[in-house]
């Protein structure tokens, strides 16, 4: 009789597979005077955070059938995209925070300077990274057309029509300490943390040859497991503990930030989760192809203690 592999065991194979993608290409191996960076860069990458957008990536290339290597270089580029906004989220300008993964933050380690150009350099390797795909691509059956549309999909989720410029409005926010209304709330979450995960739903079903309407409903539920992941974040930075999360808890209320908990309370902040987290799920079931695990990973995110 064959065993069902749990949920639990399939996650940690995707995400041993997501580690060893990322080890692969995150290793920087002509090293000069610029070492320190790429030190730093490794130090943050490897310092062992979920690889929720790589696996999200992964599972929608697989869905639309989609076979080969080419995926890969995409998964690792949007992990390394992810690390630089924590990279930049942590420094002391923006949430000024001492953790991340259970380490230092990279500023603390090599400096505010360092962090910085790590940053900037995981940005600018990401892309390089994502560009060896085309060497993998053909102009004769399509994947050329695919992987240009793939890296126009990861530039503007990372950009001012995404996570950057979430992140803009964020500390804005904060800094002038402006009432936000829910609207104005759900605008950054969209944006600094949904445009991520769309950008990963929709390159890994776009690189297997989804068309344009199935790209776009991937989109909507991006927004959504973004929205609830956000959410839940705010959540945690009340009630869960460093010692699980690896980042400190407690770093909203030292900025004085309003959060979706602040807004509408933690009870109420909870129910939402669940909703956003439906939301996602029933965007999927109309898509022509199902994924059980998908499914089943942005369920097990609304309860999510890391
Ligand atoms: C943290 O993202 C930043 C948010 C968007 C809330 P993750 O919770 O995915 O962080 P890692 O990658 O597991 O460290
Ligand atoms: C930041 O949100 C999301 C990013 C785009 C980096 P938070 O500032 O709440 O993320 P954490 O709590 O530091 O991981
Ligand atoms: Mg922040
Ligand atoms: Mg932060
Ligand atoms: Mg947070």
């Amino acid at each position: 009789m064959v065993k069902s592999v749990s949920f639990k065991e399939e996650l940690a194979k995707r995400s041993q597979e997501a580690e060893e993608i990322l080890k692969q290409y995150g290793t920087m191996s002509e090293r000069s005077y610029q070492e320190t960076v790429m030190e730093a860069m490794e130090y943050s990458l490897f310092a062992g955070g979920k690889r929720l957008r790589p696996i999200l990536l992964a599972e929608t290339f697989r869905m639309f059938g989609g076979r080969g290597k080419i995926v890969e270089p995409f998964m690792a580029a949007i992990e390394m995209i992810h690390t630089y906004s924590l990279v930049h989220d942590d420094l002391p300008a923006m949430d000024n925070d001492e953790y991340r993964r259970g380490k230092k933050t990279t500023h603390v380690v090599y400096g505010e300077d360092m962090a910085i150009l790590t940053g900037d350099a995981l940005l600018n390797y990401a892309f390089e990274t994502a560009g060896r795909a085309f060497d993998q691509a053909d102009a004769s059956d399509g994947s050329l057309r695919r992987v240009a549309t793939a890296m126009q999909i990861l530039a503007r989720k990372a950009g001012i029509y995404g996570m950057v410029g979430g992140q803009t409005f964020d500390v804005e926010a904060e800094n002038k300490q402006l009432a936000l209304t829910e609207e104005q709330l759900l605008f950054i979450f969209t944006l600094k943390t949904s445009a991520l995960i769309e950008s990963a739903l929709m390159t890994g079903a776009v690189l297997a040859g989804a068309d344009e309407v199935q790209t776009a409903v991937l989109e909507q539920v991006g927004r959504n497991v973004g929205i609830a992941f956000q959410i839940r974040d705010d959540i945690l930075d009340v009630t869960g503990t460093q010692e699980v999360l690896g980042k400190p808890i407690g770093s909203d209320e030292k900025n004085n930030k309003i959060t979706y908990v602040t807004l509408k309370g933690l009870e109420q902040a909870e129910a939402d989760v669940h909703q956003f987290s439906k939301k996602a799920q029933e965007l999927l079931s109309q898509l022509p192809l199902q994924s059980g695990f998908l499914n089943e990973l942005i369920a097990s995110l609304t309860d999510r203690m890391k």
